[in-house]
């Protein structure tokens, strides 16, 4: 006779002690997702761009050595490199990496008037998720790592002038089922597809303000409101702790109050 199945109480720290690297992680999303690690018991390190953003998380947050700060820019492979190899050096083990930096606004010019390299810079966040998976899968591989891809509901569907997003979102998505196949089972590798998030109030400090949202911009969601990175966050804690997601790997989750399932027409 095999014994009784036992109710589990819920762990409150998932990520105890596990070390997650988060791109562009000093504001907006990337910032909601590192506070959400911090609360689940897990140490963070943050790289982006904006050096004032980075040092003032970390003066914030006042978590010692368990938060870590460096200058990263996801579209120079030297940068990826520097900043992965500095993170390990720091924690001395690395658990987890979300993908989540990436060019400001979805919009973009016409088609015959973008040349190459505008399209290209506009493509950074897939190829970060590239260089940042390339430099932190010898670490991630030795203890049930967990890689978090950050893409959007664009990868779906569209408003005119905005391929460049599109297709960088959609490559994510896509890239995303392709890694996990190739790295499992040692690494498993999830993407989010945010809807509408507001993240005005998870800018650093001098740019910092409540969200300016009118009604119908609540009311237009299924759900009532527009997101928060809190709700990105939850299931990125979720997605990156082998005890709650070990059997999720190569997935898709949208999390956009819906809207995505939502008839359009007028
Ligand atoms: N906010 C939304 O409504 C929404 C919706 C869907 C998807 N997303 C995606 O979520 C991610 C985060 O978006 P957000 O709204 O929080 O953006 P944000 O602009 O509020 O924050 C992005 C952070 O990334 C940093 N960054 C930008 N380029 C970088 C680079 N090359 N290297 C390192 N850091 C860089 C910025 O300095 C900033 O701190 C993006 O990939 C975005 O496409 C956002």
């Amino acid at each position: 006779m095999s014994l009784t199945p036992p109710i589990s109480p819920w762990n409150p720290e998932p990520l105890a002690r596990r070390v997650v690297m988060i791109t562009g992680g000093a504001q907006g999303i990337g910032r909601g997702i590192a506070q959400a690690v911090l609360g689940a018991g897990g140490c963070v390190a943050i790289g982006d761009l904006d050096v004032d953003a980075g040092k003032a998380c970390l003066a914030e947050w006042n978590r010692g050595g368990d938060a870590f700060f460096k200058r990263l820019d996801v579209a120079s492979e030297r940068s990826v490199a520097a900043f992965v190899a500095a993170a390990h050096k720091h924690f001395g083990q690395l658990h987890g990496l979300v993908n989540n930096a990436g060019p400001p606004g979805p919009h973009v010019p016409p088609l015959e008037e973008l040349d190459f390299a505008t399209w290209n810079a506009r493509l950074a966040s897939l190829h970060g998720a590239f260089l940042c998976s390339r430099h932190a899968l010898p670490a991630l591989r030795e203890d049930a790592g967990a890689i978090v891809n950050i893409a959007s509901t664009r990868a779906h569907q569209s408003e005119p002038r905005s391929e460049a997003y599109a297709a960088a979102k959609g490559g994510l998505v896509a890239f995303t089922h392709a890694l996990a196949l190739s790295e499992g089972p040692q690494v498993r590798v999830n993407v989010i597809s945010p809807g509408w998030i507001a993240t005005d109030a998870w800018r650093a400090p001098a740019r910092r303000r409540t969200p300016k949202l009118s009604k119908a911009d609540h009311a237009q969601h299924p759900v009532g409101r527009v997101g928060t990175p809190e709700d990105i966050a939850h299931l990125a804690v979720q997605l990156l702790a082998p005890s709650l997601s070990g059997f999720v790997t190569g997935q898709e989750f949208i999390v956009d109050g819906g809207m995505t399932r939502k008839m359009q027409y007028v």
